[in-house]
């Protein structure tokens, strides 16, 4: 019999300050027009002094597994992706275990940067399908706000904070169909963040503390690549594009999503947007994207959902799953 990776609940969390781009253009000369003309993106979340990737990923993940009706004691693994860890070690994930009040179980982070849930995903339906896990605690998590130089208007515009879980379980009805995931580390310079602790870029002035991006060639190769995953993930499943119901995009940019779209044939009205009131939460964005649209009813049981996601590497990815 198949055993496949169902998802069985979805949680998310934004935090409650809100930074709306005419609040940008106080600091850095900018306009609401330009940030929304080239970005699509109207607002972002900023996370409280007090709040982290952890304290976030807490709130995420109990919604999911009360959505789920599962204990955390049940959960035989979770995986956390971030790029903005509480600490550099013990993970995340161990964090956040500890705020689940679970022992034992694995808990680890990935860091694929923007693609981090996907990579996430993947590994998770690894385990499942072979049978080494049954219930999966899969969490993007992101304090972005930390990481961006706020007086850079080519950045700073574009982040924001969240996290966003779901928790997957085995099951012999259809749920993950194929996950796809790739990196290109050539790529490196385009888009990254120091790390000041290493004794590579470790000044440990303001510059190496920050996010670094060369964007409108970030823009060019992430619209045509995420062409070439739609594609490879639609051959691999012998389906058609009209057979897709959602696409659930990373949330970069709206120009990117709207290629995305197009390339896939799907109107619109089928692609979960929340970029414009989040900004880009990286890791944190697919299941954030994809808890909204479960909860206020738009993503039903029995769809097929494509997720897809790009970003520093380049690392980039998707998964094709009946909900
Ligand atoms: N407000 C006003 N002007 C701005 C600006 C801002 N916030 N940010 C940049 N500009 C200016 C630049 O300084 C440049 O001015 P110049 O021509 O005088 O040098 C001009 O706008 C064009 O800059 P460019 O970088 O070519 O703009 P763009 O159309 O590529 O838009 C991004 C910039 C960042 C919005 C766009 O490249 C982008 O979204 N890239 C992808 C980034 C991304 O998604 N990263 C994460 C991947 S996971």
């Amino acid at each position: 019999m198949s055993r496949y990776s169902r998802i069985a609940g979805t949680g998310g969390y934004l935090p409650k300050q809100v930074v709306t781009n005419d609040d940008l253009a106080k600091r850095v000369e900018t306009s609401d027009d330009w940030i929304i003309e080239r970005t699509g993106i109207r607002r972002r979340h900023i996370a409280a002094p007090e709040e982290t990737a952890s304290s976030m990923a807490e709130i995420a993940a109990r919604q999911a597994l009360e959505a789920a009706a599962m204990d955390p004691g049940a959960l035989d693994l979770i995986i956390l992706a971030t790029s903005s860890p509480d600490r550099v070690f013990p993970s995340t994930a161990c964090l956040l275990q500890q705020r689940l009040g679970v022992r034992s179980c694995a808990a680890f982070d990935v860091q694929a940067a923007c693609s981090g849930f996907i990579f996430a995903l993947s590994i998770a339906d690894q385990y499942i399908s072979a049978g080494n896990a049954s219930r999966v605690l899969v969490v993007g998590t992101e304090v972005n706000s930390r990481s961006v130089d706020w007086d850079d208007r080519s950045t700073c515009i574009l982040f924001g904070d969240g996290a966003g879980a779901v928790v997957l379980e085995a099951s012999s009805e259809l749920g993950i169909m194929s996950t796809h995931i790739h990196s290109d580390g050539h790529y490196q310079d385009l888009l990254y963040l120091p790390n000041p602790a290493s004794n590579g870029e470790g000044s440990g002035n303001d510059e190496s503390r920050t996010i670094r991006m060369q964007g409108s060639e970030v823009f060019k190769v992430a619209v045509n690549t995420l062409g070439r995953i739609v594609d490879e993930t639609l051959e691999q499943n012998g389906l058609q594009k009209s057979d897709v119901d959602w696409l659930v995009p990373h949330q970069a940019n709206i120009r990117i999503i709207t290629a995305t779209a197009k390339k896939l044939q799907l109107p619109m009205e089928r692609v979960v947007v929340t970029v414009d009131e989040q900004g880009n939460t990286s890791s944190a964005s697919i299941p954030l994207a994809f808890d909204e649209a479960v909860r206020d009813g738009r993503i039903k049981r029995g769809q097929t959902v494509l997720m897809e996601a790009f970003g520093g590497g380049f690392a980039w990815g998707s998964a094709l799953l009946r909900y």
